[in-house]
């Protein structure tokens, strides 16, 4: 396939930004400060994520994961993800979360019928979250944890974006949650969203992080759901959960990525690495019927190529920290 030609496969995973706000300050998402944030009236207001999640499924989208900023800070949020199970077409519904809320919230989420929770966790020791957060929230997202464990969740993946000097002395640690743990534990690459000698100061290649798991065990390869994302998901023997390896730098994933993006402002993003965006909010607030919405959907698909995607240092940045894009 050359890289100009349009992807082959079917894009049927949406990602929905409902808000730029977050609860954290995360070292390699974004500084204290360092984003705009958006005027209220700029953000979709539910009824108009609704009607684009309506929308959708008509393009083939059947899995919608609802992100931020951290969505769990946005007011009113518990009913607009029982909102979303309704939503004729849409098979899926997952959420990724910081876990600062989680344990006020967890029981209202799983009432909702949500099942699928990601966790943003880079750390199993306090002083050090509290380093790469800004924030003192560590005993709360641990203790959210657990509770989404006991409701059960599942699957119930954490996601560890793995920092060279800050955080590489924990893998195993946190590989080991998944002997103890059903948790799908999944370690990212470093991407440069924000600052590239911070970058380049903590990259760790996901292959060094493969080389530094060896000691516990052979991985077991195990196979992608159908609207998985670029995780390669392996097992170690005799371990009650999975880990997962996510290489959006070394490995360009481009070839098997089915996915678009919502911000928060209302804009499709059809690649996270592609300036590109196409902006649904105007047109919707100017009236649009559903088949101009859909028809821009198609115009986001076709805009994604493998050319796009993130190849090499050269490649450009998204621009904007991953808080004001959706991660
Ligand atoms: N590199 C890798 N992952 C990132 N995330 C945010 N910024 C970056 C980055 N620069 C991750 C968060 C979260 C997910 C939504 O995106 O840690 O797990």
């Amino acid at each position: 396939m050359s890289v100009e030609e349009p992807f082959p496969r079917e894009i049927n995973y949406l990602r929905v930004s409902i808000t730029d706000r977050c609860n954290l300050r995360c070292f390699y998402c974004t500084a204290w400060g360092t984003w705009e944030k958006l005027p209220a009236p700029e953000i979709l207001r539910y009824e108009e994520l609704l009607r684009i999640a309506a929308v959708a499924p008509k393009v083939g989208i059947r899995k919608i994961r609802v992100t931020g900023g951290e969505p769990l800070v946005r007011r009113g949020v518990v009913d607009f993800i029982q909102a979303l199970h309704e939503v004729p077409g849409l098979e899926e519904v997952c959420l990724t979360t910081n876990g600062v809320k989680l344990q006020e919230l967890a029981q209202a989420l799983y009432d909702t019928g949500l099942r699928h929770l990601n966790l943003s966790l880079d750390t199993l020791e306090r002083d050090r979250y509290l380093k790469i957060t800004g924030s003192d929230n560590f005993l709360e997202v641990m203790a959210g944890l657990e509770k989404a464990a006991a409701l059960g969740f599942n699957p119930l993946k954490i996601n560890c974006v793995v920092l060279n000097g800050i955080n590489d002395d924990e893998l195993l640690n946190f590989a080991l949650l998944t002997r103890d743990y059903p948790y799908q534990v999944r370690f990212i690459e470093f991407m440069p969203t924000v600052d590239p000698e911070r970058w380049a100061h903590h990259f760790l290649p996901m292959a060094e992080v493969r080389r530094r798991l060896k000691v516990l065990g052979p991985l077991e390869p195990l196979e992608p759901e159908g609207t998985a994302g670029p995780a390669r998901i392996f097992r170690l023997p005799g371990f009650r959960g999975d880990l997962g390896f996510i290489s959006s730098v070394s490995d360009h994933h481009c070839p098997t990525c089915n996915r678009l993006r919502l911000t928060a402002a209302g804009r499709l993003r059809p690649c996270l690495f592609a300036g590109q965006e196409l902006d649904l909010k105007v047109p919707m607030r100017q009236g649009a019927t559903d088949e101009l919405l859909a028809s821009l959907f198609q115009d986001a698909i076709r805009l994604k190529t493998c050319e796009s995607g993130y190849r090499s240092l050269d490649s450009p940045l998204p621009g904007r920290a991953m808080v004001s894009i959706g991660g």
